[in-house]
């Protein structure tokens, strides 16, 4: 399905029926990280899945803010005609979008799970390097990221089509869609107060071989957040792709406990 949202033409997909959730892929993927998830979960829940502005098949824009990718997620919603108050679930830069959503948009927010993702701003040294990665994707296009991002995205075990596959489809991304986010990423604001005082169930989630949000940090923002932790074993930071049916093992026991909360 597709909608506009201000300049973008954003793609998306509905699954199965019951309470909503949203599950926001991270950079620079799109909404088939859920896949697997999805099969899992689509009995027994009405997952919605965008693919963010400028990745998958949603269209790129120059520029766009962390507020952007969450206004497009309110797009979605509206297109899909769903007004109840949503489980937000975000993939690492799906994360930062999430929070963006929480800070906006708090009253739709039912409950957020963070998965291989973290609530802090860049530092000064990584918002410099991701603007430098900006300029070479656009100059160079978006292959040598591709290349330069599966090496860290997976657990050492991960099986080579898995890897190939997500290789080749990093590579077919916009390269403005990759330079956009990179410059949002590196704009983003610190929502570490926001995640502590967000008033909403949280959940944790994280490869144990997560190298670009590792465990230690997962940790921390669990307990900041007052929420649980899940440590996906023999994953990495593609802990959704790589081990889908424990991730929605995780996912379907903190929705079951909403679902039966007072
Ligand atoms: C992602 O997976 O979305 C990115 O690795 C996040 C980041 O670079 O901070």
């Amino acid at each position: 399905m597709e909608t506009r949202s201000g300049e973008a033409r954003i793609h998306f997909e509905v699954h199965g029926q019951g309470p909503p959730v949203v599950l926001v892929h991270g950079y620079p993927l799109s909404g088939r990280l859920w896949d697997g998830v999805v099969r899992e979960l689509e009995a027994e829940y009405r997952l919605i899945v965008p693919d963010l502005r400028g990745m998958g098949r949603s269209e790129a824009t120059a520029a766009a803010s962390m507020d952007d990718y969450a206004a497009d997620l309110v797009a979605v919603l509206a297109a899909a005609d769903e007004e109840r108050p949503v489980v937000l679930v975000g993939m690492s830069m799906g994360g930062y979008v999430a929070l963006a959503f929480c800070r906006r948009y708090p009253e739709r927010v039912r409950g957020l799970v963070l998965v291989d993702s973290r609530a802090g701003a860049d530092s000064v040294e990584a918002a410099e390097g991701r603007n430098r990665t900006a300029e070479k994707v656009l100059r160079e296009g978006s292959a040598a990221v591709a290349e330069e991002m599966v090496g860290k995205l997976f657990a050492p075990g991960a099986p080579a089509d898995l890897t190939a596959r997500w290789q080749s489809w990093m590579a077919e991304t916009p390269p403005e869609g990759i330079a956009a986010a990179l410059r949002a990423m590196a704009s983003r604001p610190d929502s570490e107060p926001l995640l502590r005082a967000l008033g909403r169930p949280v959940a944790v989630i994280v490869g144990a071989e997560d190298q670009i949000t590792p465990v230690e940090g997962a940790r921390a923002m669990a307990q900041a957040a007052g929420g649980s932790l899940e440590i996906i074993p023999g994953a990495g930071h593609m802990a959704a792709a790589e081990k889908p049916v424990i991730v929605a093992g995780a996912l379907r026991r903190f929705l079951h406990d909403l679902d039966e909360a007072p």
